[in-house]
């Protein structure tokens, strides 16, 4: 088991910042959006205060040369891409307390503050480097501004950090072929003064933070460290660009802070600016919370080792408690690959399924750990069809539908509960039980997967009970199947935000389910002749033929050999 959250206390759940400059895909969601939205809507059902920050990451060369060609201004693209963003999560019903900008002048400032303070501490120094340089455009060329041929598979049009075809990162000096993005000429070498963190000087205190976190996950603590054993290199951290923040020195004029060096700071800063607006402030708001900071494997370097030492070097922001770290999505099998169209986007997934197929889906294909994971769509229209309308939907269907036509939409009165109602009683709590403690621990999938079997209890329930032969028992069964579609919509809710809350409403509650919390799961929360609304199936099944056409849609009618 994976380090268990406090019971008291605030949280902040930031997850990683989308690079301000591509749609998200159901890749990021996977990782990252939606655990994070569980565990926020969770702690929040149960009472705790929580806030869940995210932003867009708006800095860095990539975004830069996108503005530029589409003629706008960077300010402009990513204040574009930051609604984009919001729509898609929002699509999703995944929610933020803020979702900021990278770019924002607090952020700003308080980079600049971080910076001048790494740099009071003798943890930042200046160093001549090598650098790409365009003499046609008169400009430095770092990162994604060259092109060239990957050096260790040939591949051609590939970015001077690394290749997209074989995965390998390399340093500008190693491309072959380069030439500018810009204007397509060979550009050449020119010396730049470059500022440098002294990443090497952590090695130590990271380490012994990484072995006294309990709350880590082993598989990344165990890699990070080895990367440790192995020296860790001081990290350039400008550029010599003008989109960026500005290195706030006399002597670094026309110099900004590498993306890398900012974006994290943003967690800071919108945690602080929504903790402002209700009163409470600075670091001792941010060293009082319970810190989670949702990542996707891919970045656990910069997570694990940047984040951390610039936090130890300012010496007041404390690091995180917890940096729950998924794998990569795989489509059909395959890797996701934009340039290749590989790729579903949450844009149009939306416009095919409603958010809550995916969020089952996802949650239930996804552990708590760096394992790679597959996005089937056979195994997409099974498991909505098998587990969330055969099971779920069903069960509260059918409930419902017998209260409208045998009961005309009242709920029967309440009596004492007899032997299979006081068994399924024990069954519900333990499941509540159960269900939070795996919340907790990360692991969403089991917790669903908890909550599912007891949906299928409730399906037995019903069936055993079997209302429609009009035994003296019949209303017990109902008023007691109505009270278990109760405690579901609870359990199920920070999975299933619509549909539970859908599954609610039909039950006739005025006040929505975040009124009554996570602990009312466990009581009999429909009263003796409470009037229900008009009963409407939850799911819809998902036929073979829409997916076939789902399939192909992707390139080669889904069929696509990678050659990766
Ligand atoms: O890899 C990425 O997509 C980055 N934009 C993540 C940034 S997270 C950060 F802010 F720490
Ligand atoms: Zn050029």
């Amino acid at each position: 088991m994976v380090g268990k959250l406090k019971k008291k206390g605030n949280t902040i759940i930031t997850a990683a910042l989308p690079y301000a400059n591509a749609d998200l895909h159901l890749g990021h969601i996977t990782s990252t959006y939606l655990p994070a939205d569980i565990l926020y809507r969770y702690l929040k059902l149960t009472g705790r205060t929580a806030v869940h920050v995210c932003a867009s990451d708006d800095y860095g060369t990539p975004i830069l040369i996108a503005a530029e060609k589409e003629g706008v201004k960077p300010s402009d693209y990513v204040a574009e891409r930051n609604k984009r963003f919001k729509e898609d999560l929002s699509s999703l019903k995944i929610e933020y307390d803020i979702f900021d900008q990278t770019s924002s002048a607090e952020n700003a400032k308080f980079v600049q503050y971080f910076f001048t303070k790494l740099n009071e501490n003798r943890y930042v120094y200046v160093a001549d480097v090598d650098q790409f340089y365009c003499e046609y455009d008169k400009k430095f060329l770092p990162d994604r501004y060259v092109k060239g041929t990957c050096p260790y598979c040939g591949t051609k049009d590939q970015y001077s950090d690394g290749c997209e075809n074989c995965g390998r990162t390399f340093g500008p000096t190693q491309i072959l072929d380069p030439h500018c993005a810009i204007c397509g000429r060979t550009p050449v070498f020119k010396k730049s003064t470059h500022y440098f963190f002294k990443l090497s000087a952590f090695a130590a205190k990271l380490e012994r933070w990484l072995r006294s976190n309990k709350n880590l996950q082993p598989e990344p603590r165990n890699y990070v460290l080895n990367w440790i054993k192995d020296g860790l290199q001081d990290w350039d951290i400008s550029r010599d660009i003008d989109w960026g923040v500005p290195i706030p020195l006399e002597e670094a004029k026309g110099k900004v802070l590498y993306g890398w060096f900012d974006n994290h700071l943003c967690y800071i800063t919108s945690s602080l600016k929504q903790a402002k607006k209700s009163g409470k402030a600075g670091v001792r708001y941010w060293n009082g919370s319970t810190i989670y900071h949702f990542i996707g494997k891919d970045i656990v370097y910069h997570h694990y080792l940047f984040l951390p030492s610039m936090r130890i070097g300012e010496g007041e922001y404390k690091l995180p408690d917890f940096i729950p770290t998924r794998g990569y999505l795989l489509i059909q099998g395959r890797k996701i690959s934009k340039s290749r169209n590989w790729v579903i986007n949450v844009r149009d997934f939306v416009q095919w399924y409603p958010a809550d197929y995916l969020r089952f889906y996802l949650t239930r294909i996804t552990p708590y750990a760096q394992t790679d994971l597959n996005f089937d769509w056979d195994e997409f229209r099974e498991k909505i069809n098998n587990e969330l309308v055969a099971n779920v939907g069903n069960f509260v269907y059918r409930a419902l539908v017998f209260v409208k036509n045998k009961h005309g939409y009242v709920v029967p009165r309440r009596t004492a509960p007899g032997r299979e109602e006081r068994s399924m009683l024990t069954s519900l709590k333990r499941t509540a039980t159960e269900t939070a403690s795996l919340v907790e621990e990360g692991h969403y999938d089991r917790a669903l997967k908890s909550t599912l079997e007891f949906s299928t209890k409730c399906n037995q329930y019903f069936q055993h009970g079997a209302p429609w032969e009009g035994r003296r028992d019949e209303p017990r069964t109902i008023h007691y199947s109505c009270n278990f579609v109760a405690s579901l919509s609870i359990l199920l809710h920070p999975f299933l935000p619509s549909s539970s809350e859908e599954a609610w409403r039909q039950l006739g509650f005025i006040r929505p389910i975040a009124k009554y919390g996570w602990e009312a799961a466990k009581t009999l929360n429909v009263k003796s002749a409470q009037r229900i609304r008009e009963p409407k199936p939850l799911f819809r099944k998902v036929e073979e033929a829409e997916i076939s056409r789902r399939k192909e849609a992707l390139p080669s009618g889904g069929t696509e050999i990678s050659v990766a």
